[in-house]
């Protein structure tokens, strides 16, 4: 990339975050249904309004197109994003299953595939969300009828419980071997036209790694959506 390339790029990012933090703010006055969806959520997500943005729009998208497959976030934590996932869903009539994936005792070990080792190992324990919590969020939310809650390394639990077909996929677990996992255990149940967002692609450099040593191994060429600093979004070839 050019000089100018690099510099048209950043300043159609710092465009990007100003419109979105406009949007927020005019969500807080004035929300509308994204807002108000987000507000029922916001205590129990970590993720920024852009992210969350992303997932919502992600599922109006898979619905509007008919793209068949059920939803699947893998990193939950306290639940507020899968729920917001449900809901968005729900006022529209579908009820197609979810799946949600976590240790649910919080960050486990990262790997020496990671290149900011140090730095992830001091986070290990963290974002924890407790199992019954979720479950309990997800009832207050109505959204619990169709959703399973799969508690255990994603290493363990995605080789013996996944979903025939995915339609919006939302990867969230930070590290390296927890992207990889996800991805060689569910990218190819992902629909063609299905949304695929990484939550992590800006802030932990195991994640973006992991879904670039993906993307060249299958050889697959996509555009990256830019979502905020850390969070990307596709949609699968
Ligand atoms: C940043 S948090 C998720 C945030 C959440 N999506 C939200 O809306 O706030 C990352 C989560 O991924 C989970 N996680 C990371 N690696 C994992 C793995 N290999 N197996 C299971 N859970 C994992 C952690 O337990 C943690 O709850």
């Amino acid at each position: 990339m050019t000089d100018f390339q690099i510099e048209r790029k950043q300043k159609r990012r710092r465009l990007l975050d100003f419109a979105s933090r406009l949007a927020e703010l005019r969500d807080r006055v004035a929300p509308r249904e994204f807002g108000r969806l987000m507000a029922r959520i916001r205590p129990f997500s970590m993720m920024s309004y852009a992210r969350l943005k992303g997932i919502y729009k992600g599922v109006c998208d898979v619905i509007n197109r008919d793209i068949k497959g059920d939803f699947v976030e893998c990193g939950t934590a306290r639940g507020g994003c899968a729920g917001l996932m449900r809901l968005t869903a729900k006022v529209r009539g579908d009820d197609r299953p979810m799946w949600v994936y976590d240790t649910f005792e919080g960050l486990p070990l990262p790997s020496v595939d990671d290149p900011d080792h140090e730095l992830a190992k001091s986070r290990v324990g963290q974002c924890r969300g407790e199992f019954e919590d979720v479950r309990s969020l997800f009832e207050n939310l109505g959204v619990i009828e169709n959703t399973r809650l799969i508690k255990g390394l994603f290493q363990d639990t995605l080789p013996e419980t996944r979903p025939e077909s995915i339609s919006l996929l939302h990867l969230d677990g930070d590290w390296y071997e927890s992207t990889k996992v996800c991805l060689d255990h569910l990218y190819d149940k992902v629909t063609p036209g299905g949304v695929i967002q990484i939550d992590d692609y800006g802030h932990w450099a195991g994640a973006r790694k992991a879904l670039h040593e993906f993307f060249e191994a299958r050889g697959i060429s996509v555009k990256l959506t830019y979502l905020d600093y850390t969070g990307r979004q596709f949609v699968k070839p």
